[in-house]
């Protein structure tokens, strides 16, 4: 997977392109826009992240401006404005899952990975953060892994660190 610096200028593939072009061709003439999201998803699969060069080409090739997609990219927390891990922990933090201890499994993630809420361990294996509800409120505390966004429920630092292991192994 390539990886891009924020500084750095991005210059797209041709293949990344041709799908950019079967995409906008699904829209009718003059609401390219709309084709934004699958877009991000695009670059996000090819860099590994959303960065903001990347998210300038996506303006220049949608001829909008650059705010606009910063601000699409901003608002779906699928979309990563910083390098992120291979596997990304996402744990719940709303208040049902806090009352049965998910800030304790956010501590324990910390410790056991060694870095902090967004950062990306030395090996490129994993970040963490905290999201809101993952709409398994009565199975807390709880955690989702992108992409596939598989569930993990009743965690227990005992189950996170099985879990951690397990990942580190494949
Ligand atoms: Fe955690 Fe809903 S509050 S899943």
């Amino acid at each position: 997977m390539l990886k891009v610096e924020e500084t750095q200028p991005v210059e797209f593939s041709s293949a990344l392109l041709a799908k950019f072009d079967e995409i906008v061709k699904r829209y009718p003439e003059g609401k390219q826009k709309s084709a934004l999201l699958p877009l991000l998803h695009l670059v996000q699969a090819e860099y590994g992240w959303t960065s903001v060069p990347a998210m300038d080409k996506v303006a220049e090739y949608l001829k909008i401006q650059s705010i606009e997609v910063y601000e699409v990219a901003s608002f779906y927390t699928m979309y990563f404005l910083q390098p992120k891990g291979k596997y990304v922990l996402e744990v719940c933090r709303t208040g049902p899952c806090c009352l049965v201890g998910a800030e304790k499994i956010m501590d324990h993630i910390e410790q056991k990975l060694g870095v902090k809420e967004g950062e990306v361990t030395a090996d490129g294996l994993f970040s963490w953060r905290g999201v809101e509800c993952l709409a398994a409120c009565g199975f807390g505390p709880v955690l989702q892994i992108g992409p596939e966004y598989t569930f993990y429920e009743n965690l227990t630092e005992q189950s996170v660190d099985q879990l951690i292991d397990d990942l580190r192994k494949k």
